[in-house]
């Protein structure tokens, strides 16, 4: 990946006592940045690595990870070379640091969560694990990715303004149908996060 594109990122090492062998790649939502995630990726494994790229597309001074063309309308050209630019990105990290793609876990928040199901639904990701908080469906991909292997888990908000609950479900259905194992949960909550989303998502990598 010598022309890897690079992000803005932190990269935070593991805890020496190698409780973990996980990296958490941290995934923000619109506006946000590389800093906002890394509390709650230390709270989910206190011990793993996090690599938490900053996303390159602007909306008025807000990163994001995709370009889109209003609220819930993606643009799919840019989805797809975006997509392409952070899963290089990953796999050049993974050089740099030290660890194994497949020993990723992604967690994305909002449009970081989208990007992440991109990734998966273009066949670009090379990690076999997700944690999605309140994600929608990017686009529909015309052949569905080989997704066996993969564990997923979907995380809602059932009054989300932002993701409808149909959307929600079609993401976890096209994510079954390319084979992955989805668990969709949905929190008594809208698009923000809550600490029960925080305690299920820990409670479901420990059941790993
Ligand atoms: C957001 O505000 O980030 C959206 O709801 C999700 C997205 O645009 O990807």
């Amino acid at each position: 990946m010598a022309n890897a594109v690079e992000f803005i990122h932190q990269f935070v090492p593991p805890v020496s006592d190698a409780s973990s062998s996980r990296t958490l790649l941290l995934l923000h939502g619109t506006g946000g940045n590389e800093n906002d995630l890394l509390p709650l990726g230390r709270a989910l494994d206190p011990g793993a690595a996090l690599l938490s790229p900053r996303g390159q597309v602007l909306e008025n001074d807000m990163p994001r990870f995709f370009r889109r063309l209003a609220e819930g309308v993606f643009d799919e050209k840019d989805i797809v070379r975006r997509a392409d630019e952070l899963a290089d990105f990953i796999e050049a990290a993974g050089s740099r640091y030290n660890f194994r793609p497949a020993d990723v876990v992604a967690v994305g928040y909002s449009n970081g969560a989208n990007i992440a199901g991109a990734m998966m639904l273009l066949g670009r990701a090379k990690f076999r694990c997700a944690i999605l908080f309140r994600a929608m469906v990017p686009f529909v991909p015309k052949d569905l990715p080989s997704l066996g292997g993969h564990r997923i888990l979907v995380s809602e908000g059932e009054y989300d303004p932002i993701v409808p609950r149909a959307n929600a479900e079609q993401l976890a259905s096209l994510l079954r149908k390319s084979d992955a194992e989805v668990t969709l949960r949905f929190e008594r909550a809208g698009h923000e996060l809550t600490s029960s989303d925080l305690n299920a998502a820990k409670q479901w990598l420990v059941d790993r």
